[in-house]
């Protein structure tokens, strides 16, 4: 197993700091990356940080995580959560662990986002701390 953790991001998260910023807060996605490699760097672990607004490529980069050895993926799957049976089985495909992170809590929020096609394949899921839930599921991810 490799100590390599895939942080992946999905639609809008590129724009993360300007929005709807009273729900994300101002952190932007690079500020998230710099907390998560250092916090990497203390537990012996490094990341492997990526973005895209398209649902393929996360598809692509959940197998390559798998066919990696990772020893985590940590998944904030923006809107596709709500959506994505494609990511739903990219996520079983996966030995390791599959992490769903989110800022803010979609339960707390509207009807919609209260399923998560990542959540009932994920191991477990950390939501509702903003940009501290990505440093949250990598202390969980390094414990496993
Ligand atoms: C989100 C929650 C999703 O419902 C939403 O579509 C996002 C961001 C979060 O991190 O809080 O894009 O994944």
């Amino acid at each position: 197993m490799s100590n390599a953790v895939y942080v992946l991001n999905g639609p809008n998260l590129n724009l993360l700091g300007t929005r709807e910023p009273e729900i994300y807060g101002t952190t932007t996605l690079d500020d998230i990356g710099a907390l998560l490699t250092e916090r990497a760097a203390e537990l012996g672990l490094t990341i492997e940080m990526r973005q895209s607004n398209h649902e393929g490529l996360l598809v692509d980069w959940i197998q390559e995580a798998g066919a990696a050895g990772a020893k985590a993926v940590l998944l904030n799957a923006g809107a596709f959560t709500h959506t994505s049976v494609a990511l739903h089985d990219a996520i079983k495909s996966v030995k390791g662990p599959v992490i769903e992170v989110h800022l803010s809590n979609p339960h707390a929020r509207e009807d919609f986002r209260h399923k998560s096609y990542v959540g009932m394949a994920a191991k477990a899921t950390i939501a509702g701390f903003g940009a501290r839930s990505y440093v949250l599921a990598l202390d969980a991810a390094a414990t496993l």
